[in-house]
């Protein structure tokens, strides 16, 4: 049974209150959706900046009536600290997912970037450490590891920030470390990598690759890459993303609390490869798809070359075992841009 397991097991067996920022977003909604399944009680904030109420309404409709019922949702800002405070009144556990996403956006705009993500992270901390919450769990990004140019990333070796969203998370993980030092609020850092599966968004100047790319085949849209193809990234499926929240957030290793993680499958994958996977996985599915070849064009500035982590950090210290493989999400995440994508 691997720890993963074993955890499910014990949380049907006591539900825990839980805290989800950013609860209609893409990553939040499918922790939503894991806890509610699990029969978790679950607290949700948002402000609907990226998130949808349509995430939110996906959700009640694949959990059970009762489940639904021990959701609370709660519209509000995390740069406004009474909303912070509300939400973790009562709470045992801190998901902290809400933060403005986008490279891009926090080249355009780095003031609302760091009022999300700077000001509101720090919100949550004060809210979740004078709500004793017994551990704050909270997304990083391997946008950290910046001009370093070493693979795979190894938790110790962080580069300089290439953007402000890059700057804010780094200043996340060192203001988590000083409540941990200066109040003993304990956390847990997960530096996500490139994360990819049903409710992310795809349309929009800030969507993600994958997202983008099956919505631009499914609508028999031109895709273009930036650059020649052969840049990387680690490319990891959101349920290997809500089990490293949950073994996180409860793990009784107590070596493993007040440190970062990296949270990602391992493997690299190119943006060609990607294509020619996502391409051959729809037409599949839909032979009628036309074959396209994709469209070749600048790189992006800011935009690192390659990514691949070491996920062994998170394996040892509390079990991390991702359940699925890119083609395995990639089967998952296509059945629903099917459904959801018109
Ligand atoms: N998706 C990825 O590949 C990835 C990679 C690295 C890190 N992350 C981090 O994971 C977290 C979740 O990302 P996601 O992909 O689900 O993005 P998302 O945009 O789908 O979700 C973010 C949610 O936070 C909410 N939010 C933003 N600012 C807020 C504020 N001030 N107050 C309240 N709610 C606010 C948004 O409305 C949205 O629902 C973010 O912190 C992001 O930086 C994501």
């Amino acid at each position: 049974m691997s720890a993963y397991d074993e955890l499910q097991t014990e949380l049907k067996a006591a539900p825990q209150t839980w805290l989800v920022t950013g609860v209609a977003g893409f990553i939040g909604s499918n922790l939503l959706e894991a806890l509610l399944k699990l029969d978790q009680r679950v607290v949700g904030l948002d402000n609907f900046a990226t998130g949808k109420h349509k995430n939110l309404e996906q959700v009640k409709e694949l959990v059970a009536p009762a489940q639904w019922t021990r959701f609370r949702f709660l519209e509000g800002d995390i740069s406004d600290l009474a909303a912070c405070q509300r939400a973790c009144a009562g709470v045992d556990l801190v998901l902290h997912e809400a933060a403005l996403g986008s490279v891009p956006f926090s080249m355009k705009d780095p003031l609302a970037s760091h009022r999300s993500n700077v000001t509101g992270f720090l919100n949550m901390l004060l809210a979740a450490r004078d709500a004793k919450v017994k551990r704050f769990v909270y997304a990083s990004s391997s946008a950290i590891y910046g001009d370093d140019p070493g693979l795979p990333k190894v938790e110790e070796k962080i580069g300089r920030p290439l953007s402000p969203y890059a700057a804010t998370k780094a200043i996340n993980e060192v203001y988590a470390n000083a409540f941990a030092c200066a109040y003993g609020l304990p956390s847990m850092g997960l530096r996500y990598f490139n994360v990819f599966g049903p409710r992310q968004d795809p349309e929009g100047a800030y969507a993600a690759v994958i997202p983008l790319w099956i919505a631009a085949l499914l609508r028999r849209q031109p895709i273009f890459i930036n650059g020649d193809g052969e840049t990387s990234r680690d490319f990891c499926f959101v349920a290997n993303v809500v089990q490293a929240n949950l073994l996180a957030a409860t793990t009784a290793n107590a070596g493993a609390v007040n440190q970062a993680y990296n949270v990602a499958l391992g493997h690299r994958t190119t943006l060609n490869e990607l294509f020619h996977s996502l391409q051959s996985t729809l037409r599949k599915r839909d032979p009628a798809l036309p074959e396209q070849k994709p469209v070749y064009r600048d790189f992006r500035s800011g935009d690192v070359r390659h990514s691949l982590a070491d996920i062994s950090k998170a394996q040892r210290l509390f079990g991390f075992a991702p359940s699925h493989s890119i083609a395995a999400g990639l089967e998952v995440a296509m059945d629903w841009y099917r459904q959801n994508v018109g």
